[in-house]
């Protein structure tokens, strides 16, 4: 909204006395109308309108603007080096896959393979050679064995990109959430070869609650919904003049498919975790049944750009 120009004196704003309920509204936008950052100004008036409009629609109560100041304070409070809540409410409620979607795979008309970060992604994965192992401390479960391609939009393999990897045990827990599993087990970082291939070892993941002991445990609960992913392993590519890739492959005969409690499965995103229960073993000792999993990513040309790690 431009600024009126009664409302500037000297470059200074001087705001208004407000008379009433139609003026907060228009008030608070002015008085953010001279930030010179255009971007700024644009979505912190956006933000501020719906924002009112969201009270005003719901007749927003004393009592219950308080319930939703008390919730962000927890959020932050429950919010640490190993813990991200914020992360995890956007995740909660659908806002993660909202942006993701809107910003990959152009706005939905053409299929994309992203998907959200989640909380859990850590920088300096540990290198690993091609076809190597991501079990760095005895995992049990039945052993997976995952070859990936990475392609352009025009079906280019994409050589030397870097590829982070993370997962949750067959127990469901990542390695951070769990004093059993060594440093970074189950995570790993990979390069593309000259055929744009990667591939390593691991154990098949399994669902898994998210955290439910902070705030966003408390919305669900008071939703009836319950709190579980369908077992998936992330994938994020990185190469300088590609898009980066952030995404996640689910596996496919998994119950929560079609609930998962962040939204994050697209039906591009279900992996075929194939169920091997004779034949020659893939590598020495390796026992009935194991899983292979095959799946090509395709990276848009753009930015390469890191997010900022969610947890240490
Ligand atoms: C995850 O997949 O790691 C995750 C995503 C959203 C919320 C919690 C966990
Ligand atoms: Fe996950």
């Amino acid at each position: 909204m431009a600024t009126s120009s009664a409302a500037l004196e000297d470059g200074v704003f001087k705001g208004r006395i407000i008379e009433g309920v139609a003026d907060v509204t228009p008030t608070v936008i002015n008085a953010m109308a001279r930030a010179p950052n255009a971007r700024l100004r644009e979505v912190a008036e956006a933000f501020v309108r719906h924002m009112h409009a969201f009270a005003r629609e719901v007749n927003l109560s004393e009592a219950e603007y308080d319930i939703g100041v008390d919730f962000l304070n927890r959020i932050g409070q429950a919010t640490n080096d190993h813990h991200n809540e914020g992360i995890l409410f956007a995740d909660a409620i659908g806002f993660s896959t909202l942006v993701c979607l809107m910003n990959n795979g152009n706005q939905g008309a053409t299929e994309t393979a992203a998907a959200l970060l989640g909380p859990f992604w850590r920088m300096n994965s540990p290198r690993t050679d091609n076809s190597g192992s991501i079990v760095r401390s005895p995992t049990p479960g039945p052993e997976l064995f995952v070859s990936c391609a990475i392609k352009d939009a025009k079906g280019a393999p994409i050589a030397g990109v870097e590829v982070d990897v993370w997962q949750s045990s067959p127990v469901g827990l990542y390695e951070n959430q769990d004093d059993t599993q060594a440093d970074m087990n189950l995570r790993g970082k990979f390069v593309t070869d000259a055929d744009g291939r990667f591939g390593f070892r691991s154990v098949k993941p399994a669902g898994y609650p998210v955290p439910t002991d902070g705030p966003v445990g408390d919305m669900l609960r008071a939703q009836k919904r319950h709190p579980y992913r369908p077992a998936h392993i992330h994938f994020l590519g990185f190469k300088p003049g590609y898009k980066t890739l952030i995404t996640q492959v689910f596996v496919d005969d998994d119950e929560y498919l079609e609930s998962d409690v962040v939204f994050g499965v697209t039906r591009h995103l279900v992996g075929d975790y194939r169920r091997h229960d004779n034949g020659a073993p893939p590598a020495a000792g390796v026992v009935a049944p194991w899983y292979t999993l095959d799946y090509t990513f395709v990276m848009e040309a753009g930015e390469a750009k890191l997010p900022v790690p969610p947890i240490k």
